[in-house]
């Protein structure tokens, strides 16, 4: 833990784990570690990064002003895996907003990466650690296979979530979801009220694209018309509830219980496995209903698929 909090001192990245998948971070308050992140990530210089912090004291050096309802959210929902966007104040350098007025913020659950933050003595940038676009990573593994010029790597094991944090943005009215995690909707609106009305413009949330997540081998979200077109035996299917099983090459079924936060811990690990797998040569996933976390999960796999779907049809 010294190495890694000198190396981020030293302006040098650590990638470290958070419960969400793991980070490429580096000091967020130095211009010149956080444009090491874009350049190892091979990441356009427009998507913005996240703040990771490890007490509210830090939310009020970074952020300009805040209502009731920051604290509201930070009280529910952190440590944990829920991004706050805010405006950002004149410490965060430009690079990390890739010039926005906002900075996202969030403070992580997962105890190594509180204590990165609180021994490096400075909050962490961090994206996922992965290349721009590719699957992201829920163990060391996965990072040293796309990143090995990383600096340093802390390896806390299999990350406990699996897909990265909700982020939200706060409206006159209530909260705006940016990305969809496992902290949904509903939970959100037990403690401010959902804002439906006004939407969100394309800038907002510069960094969601359609295609992400993108496996090296063609990969489809499994439907009607697929299934009758593919040979089954040379593809692997991620599967949740099971009705789908029958005749694929190989099968990794997601949760024994039925439990959508179970897909979500696992779904990126599986395209891992199967992405490294010689004997796959496509990727199938089963689709679940777009309610609570299946929204995140359903989001997560159309941008897997998005540029398979385009070339293949
Ligand atoms: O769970 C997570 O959020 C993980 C872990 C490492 O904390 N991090 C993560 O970072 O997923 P990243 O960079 O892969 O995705 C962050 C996304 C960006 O693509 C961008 O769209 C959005 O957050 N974002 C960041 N700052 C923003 C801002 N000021 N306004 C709107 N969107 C922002
Ligand atoms: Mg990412």
């Amino acid at each position: 833990m010294q190495t890694a909090a000198q190396c981020i001192r030293d302006g040098k990245l650590v990638a470290f784990p958070t419960e969400t998948v793991y980070g490429l971070g580096a000091n967020a308050l130095n211009p010149f570690a956080v444009t090491k992140i874009f350049e190892l990530k091979e990441r356009p210089s427009f998507d913005p990064l996240i703040i990771h912090i490890a007490e509210l004291a830090d939310l009020d050096k970074l952020v300009l002003g805040h209502d009731e309802r920051v604290h509201k959210l930070a009280a529910n929902f952190w440590p944990g895996p829920l991004t706050l966007v805010l405006p950002k104040s004149d410490l965060v350098p430009e690079i990390v907003t890739s010039g926005l007025p906002t900075v996202g913020i969030r403070m992580p659950a997962n105890a190594i990466a509180q204590e990165l933050i609180k021994t490096s003595g400075c909050p962490l940038a961090a994206p996922s650690a992965n290349k721009f676009g590719r699957i992201s990573p829920t163990s060391a593994a996965h990072v040293r296979k796309q990143l090995p010029g990383v600096d340093y790597i802390l390896d806390g094991g299999q990350t406990t979530v699996g897909i990265e944090s909700t982020i939200i943005k706060l409206t006159e009215k209530g909260f705006q979801i940016l990305r969809n995690g496992v902290i949904t909707q509903e939970e959100l609106e037990t403690v401010v009220p959902f804002d439906a009305t006004s939407k969100i413009e394309t800038l907002s949330a510069p960094g969601m694209v359609k295609s992400h997540y993108s496996p090296r081998k063609r990969m489809l979200i499994a439907d009607e018309r697929t299934l009758q077109r593919i040979d089954k035996s040379k593809a692997g299917l991620i599967s949740f509830s099971g009705r789908l099983d029958m005749g694929f090459g190989k099968v990794v079924k997601v949760s024994q219980t039925g439990d959508l936060k179970d897909y979500a811990v696992r779904l990126f690990e599986t395209m891992h496995l199967f992405e490294e797998d010689n004997d796959i040569e496509l990727i199938i996933a089963e689709p679940v209903a777009e309610t609570g976390i299946g929204k995140a999960i359903m989001d997560r796999l159309r941008k897997a698929e998005f540029n398979w779907r385009q070339d293949h049809g």
